[in-house]
């Protein structure tokens, strides 16, 4: 069987594949055409987020089985289409979990500390010292939107660091919630009103797109954002003005509405916005686990048998 693989994955998900006698190629950065003639003998495609499989690419995988994306956001995958053209599509979403939970808190002390930043001034030859006076994280009150996965991990990292939590998710229970130490938002407004800094950790979907604006950011009041789940969740301008008016202390992203980001994009403009190009399940470990958790799921589906998080 042909598996195509268009994002780059842990060679142990390629050599699993490559030992079960499977023909393994790989196509990086193509697009259009070169997509749809690159898919069109195979019979798996294994993608992370930058592909976008459209119905387009997937009409043309005439033998396509699986989508297997090597990662938890299926944003790039037109599951509609899929489910029609017959293909399964497969995540692997535990694996960069606590990688993602990681980046999220490394990015929420960097933005509190302004590490980038002073990083910066000092390696440019100034020592300045008196213009950093950052935040202590302890006693101040996270605000978690989305108490998933990754979510939940951060609220076990962050609260074990002396943060208070608060979270909004309308499909977790009080008692899950409770285990954790979070008090449940009755809604956004709410966990947005008590929280010094709030955390986004849901997928990008139609009712979460754009769920973060100019009102919301308002509400904030003198805090910080932080979001390494999906880009499209928070209106990039709205964020961008409330911290370069001083209105918000600072924000730490991960994760475009458009990736690559384009040089244009305001948040790059900021000095008080952090950036980091979309690592959260940027780890060796991480890459690995979801590369052979991937590479399990094709080799089921060539084998007819069940496939995990289908
Ligand atoms: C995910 O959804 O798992 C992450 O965004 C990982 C990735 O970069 O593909």
């Amino acid at each position: 069987m042909k598996v195509l693989v268009t994002d780059p994955i842990a060679d142990a998900g390629m050599q699993r594949l490559r030992a079960a006698g499977h023909d393994v190629e790989t196509a990086y950065d193509v697009e259009g055409e070169a997509l749809l003639d690159a898919v069109a003998d195979a019979n798996a495609l294994i993608v992370r987020s930058g592909t976008e499989v459209t119905d387009e690419v997937l009409a043309a995988g005439n033998d396509l089985v699986i989508v297997g994306r090597a990662g938890i956001g299926v944003d790039n995958i037109d599951i509609d289409a899929a489910t029609e053209h017959g293909v399964i599509v497969a995540n692997a979403p535990e694996g960069n979990v606590r990688a993602a939970a990681e980046h999220t808190v490394a990015m929420t002390f960097a933005t509190a500390r302004s590490i980038p930043q002073a990083h910066a001034r000092l390696r440019g030859g100034e020592w300045a010292k008196g213009e950093f006076l950052g935040t202590e994280l302890n006693g101040k009150t996270l605000g978690i939107v989305g108490l998933g996965r990754v979510g939940q991990e951060v609220a076990k990292r962050l609260g074990g660091l002396g943060m208070n939590l608060v979270a909004f998710d309308p499909y977790i229970s009080e008692e899950r919630a409770d285990q954790l130490g979070a008090d449940l938002a009755d809604d956004l407004e709410e966990c947005l009103d008590r929280a010094d800094l709030i955390t986004i950790h849901t997928p990008l979907t139609p009712e979460t797109e754009n769920m973060i604006g100019e009102e919301e950011l308002a509400r904030l009041d003198d805090g910080y954002v932080v979001n390494c789940a999906r880009g499209g969740i928070i209106d990039e301008p709205a964020l961008a003005e409330a911290v370069e008016d001083g209105r918000l202390k600072g924000a730490a992203i991960d994760v475009f509405a458009e990736e690559p980001v384009d040089q244009d994009n305001p948040l790059l403009d900021v000095d008080d916005v952090i950036v980091t190009p979309h690592l959260g399940a940027s780890t060796e470990a991480a890459q690995e686990n979801v590369a052979t958790a991937t590479a399990d799921q094709v080799l089921a589906a060539f084998r007819g048998e069940p496939v995990m998080n289908a």
